[in-house]
């Protein structure tokens, strides 16, 4: 596996582009599916997750086309097969999103289970439910999950759970359902109403995406759309960690910093000046972060997937900060990692308990999951010498560039590859 060198210890300053969104791309290219003419989907990012998803679709008969290197063009009218193998799935969390797109174009699924980061238990019986509700009949056989709908039929579907997945899911299997369903207790992350916005893009009739209550009335067919993924909220989150993290001066292009609001005021609060603008965001550190308590929620709650970049930071603030994780069972694999690089951090169940030390230091780490390999990166610029971080194929799922981007504000990384073959040996 290929591994990162960092040199640490230096101020990120300049200018980065941030990419489309992974996790609305994630959804957005299996919605393609629903859609009787072919689509063209821009701003997609580079990165394995998608490259997984675009090639599980080619397998099911999708025709695939990259027009430029973030413009798709799908078009699925011979798509001939419901069935995602492990082989397909493997590695990606989304393969679950075949469930409910498959159901609404083929009325049949067989998916093979997720994978994806391990944080813990991540179970899909809120999909399940949704499903069933629209009339499906779904089984676990063999490892499979299998849904049979000959009739999907609008319904009233309440969420245990405030569930991404499940709401993008029971989105997809209803656009085309008959009569109307009603989602209650929906997520109400950017994604969601970025699938929303495709969907209605291709005729598709869903409102109140962004709320908790989204009313979809289905229709009888969907047409192919051009449609332009929104920038990604994660990605532009790190980058800001990373700037207030090295004391940075950072400008974010194609960004919303509507979605980064609660990021940016978490950031503020630990000493940093962030400056909006329409589409960026100018984010200015120029002293020792200052302590801070951080709490994760579902959108618009401060995100789980900047849990570990924000608590990376706050391992050099000044005092002791609480981050208590509401979203998943666990995911502060990462802290034994910085503990490794000097960092005083003590967790119980979904609370870590961060002092502030007066710097962290290098050491050999590696990715435990996608988010806490960005946080591993971080900890590498902040720490000064050099860190090598293990494992990066979990960053390669879900940021785009990211070596060329961090060396263009000035940062000392590098991806060193596996050698491949025969190890040879020099003659004395
Ligand atoms: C999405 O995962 C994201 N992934 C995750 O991002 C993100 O952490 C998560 O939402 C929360 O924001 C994608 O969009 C591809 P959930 P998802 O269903 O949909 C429980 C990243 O780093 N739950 O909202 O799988 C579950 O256990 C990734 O980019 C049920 O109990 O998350 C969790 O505690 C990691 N039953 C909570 O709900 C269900 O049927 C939220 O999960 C489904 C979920």
């Amino acid at each position: 596996m290929d591994k990162f060198v960092i040199n640490g210890g230096k101020a990120l300053k300049g200018e980065v582009r941030i990419s489309g969104a992974k996790n609305a791309a994630v959804a957005i290219l299996p919605a393609a599916m629903l859609a009787d003419s072919p689509c063209v989907i821009e701003n997609v990012p580079e990165i394995s997750d998608v490259t997984a998803i675009l090639r599980a679709m080619q397998c099911l008969g999708a025709e695939i086309r990259y027009i430029n290197r973030s413009t798709v063009q799908i078009d699925p009218t011979h798509i001939n097969s419901f069935i995602v193998s492990k082989e397909m799935a493997d590695g990606m969390r989304a393969s679950s999103y075949f469930l409910g797109a498959l159901l609404g174009r083929m009325h049949r699924a067989k998916v093979a289970p997720p994978g994806g980061c391990n944080l813990g238990v991540r179970p899909i019986d809120q999909h399940i439910k949704g499903f069933e509700a629209l009339g499906a009949e779904m089984s676990i056989e063999n490892g499979m999950v299998e849904g049979k709908a000959p009739i999907l039929r609008g319904a009233s579907i309440y969420l245990d759970v405030v569930s991404v997945g499940a709401t993008i899911n029971i989105m997809l299997a209803a656009v085309k359902a008959k009569g109307l369903t009603v989602i209650e207790n929906a997520a109400r992350e950017p994604h969601i109403v970025d699938l929303a916005n495709f969907l209605n893009s291709m005729g598709a009739n869903i409102m109140g995406a962004g709320t908790n209550v989204i009313k979809v009335r289905g229709v009888d067919s969907l047409f192919g759309a051009t449609y332009s993924i929104i920038p990604d909220q994660i990605e532009a989150g790190t980058y800001m960690a990373a700037a207030v993290a090295t004391g940075g001066d950072v400008l974010l292009t194609n960004v919303t910093p509507k979605h980064l609001e609660s990021i940016t005021a978490k950031l503020r609060e630990i000493g940093a000046d962030i400056t909006e603008y329409d589409e960026a965001v100018h984010v200015v550190m120029n002293r020792r972060p200052k302590k801070c308590n951080v709490k994760t929620f579902p959108h618009p709650g401060f995100p789980t997937d900047m849990q570990p970049q924000i608590a990376t930071v706050l391992t050099i603030a000044d005092g002791t900060s609480i981050v208590t994780e509401g979203v998943w069972d666990s995911r502060f694999r990462y802290a034994e990692q910085l503990i490794l690089m000097g960092a005083d951090i003590q967790v119980d169940g979904k609370m870590a308990v961060i002092t502030g030390v007066e710097a962290i230091n290098p050491a050999p780490v590696k990715a435990v999951d996608l988010r806490a390999g960005a946080a591993m990166i971080i900890a590498g610029l902040m720490a000064k010498g050099t860190t090598e971080i293990d494992n990066i194929d979990h960053i390669d799922r879900g940021y785009e560039n990211i070596v060329e981007k961090f060396s263009a504000l000035g940062a000392d990384i590098k991806r060193i590859p596996k050698i491949e073959g025969r190890v040879v040996f020099k003659r004395a």
